[in-house]
């Protein structure tokens, strides 16, 4: 870690919510699972895609649809919301704030987004999704329900690199208050 970027954990003075060295830890050990979590989740849901939209078998395309519709929104979220929340902790127990950094802001922003597009766009196609994966046991084929489920995991596996990227790098300093 460079002079820019001082270690949170050793510089004890910056500290803002008085939490000991072993709360810090279990945060980010909290966070970083978390985030890895979601981003093993969008893996499952890109193999799950492909396999629905490629498969030769058509059990196996049903089942994977039906195993997305089912398994795999809550779980997502879940995963979502803990990285948020511990996300947020860690902001305001260290030195980097929740505003006060420009790639604490902009993870904040892509957590936001992600977990919002998972509630409002996501879910609400799962019903259409199970529909699908039990038609084509019948022999429908109508693909309209699933035409657009690459994007999901391709959207969300990118922002997640990103930030990934931003904790890592911590790019762009601090964000300057305007003079009064
Ligand atoms: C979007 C999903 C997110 C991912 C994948 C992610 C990933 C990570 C990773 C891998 C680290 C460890 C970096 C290191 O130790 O060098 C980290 C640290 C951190 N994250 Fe996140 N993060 C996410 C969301 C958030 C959010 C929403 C916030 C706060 C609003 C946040 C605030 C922080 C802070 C303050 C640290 C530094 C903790 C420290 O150095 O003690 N993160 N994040």
């Amino acid at each position: 870690m460079n002079v820019a970027t001082p270690d949170p954990v050793r510089s004890r003075a910056v500290r803002r919510l008085p939490l000991g060295r072993g709360w810090h830890r279990t945060l980010l050990i909290t966070h970083i699972v978390s985030g890895g979590a979601w981003i093993g989740i969008d893996v499952i849901v890109a193999v799950l895609v492909l396999t629905g939209r490629f498969a030769g078998d058509v059990e196996v395309r049903s089942l994977a649809y039906r195993s997305l519709a089912t398994f795999v929104v809550w779980p997502m979220l879940t995963a979502g919301l803990v990285c948020l929340l511990s996300g947020l902790l860690l902001g305001l127990e260290t030195r980097w704030g929740l505003l006060r950094y420009w790639w604490v802001v902009m993870k904040l922003v892509l957590n936001l987004v992600l977990c919002t597009l998972i509630l409002l766009v996501l879910q609400p196609g799962m019903d259409q999704v199970d529909a699908y994966g039990k038609g084509l046991l019948v022999g429908h084929s109508d693909t309209a329900a699933v035409a657009n489920l690459f994007f999901p995991p391709a959207v969300s596996l990118t922002t997640l690199t990103v930030a990934t990227i931003l904790a890592v790098v911590k790019p762009w300093g601090r964000i300057r208050r305007r003079a009064a």
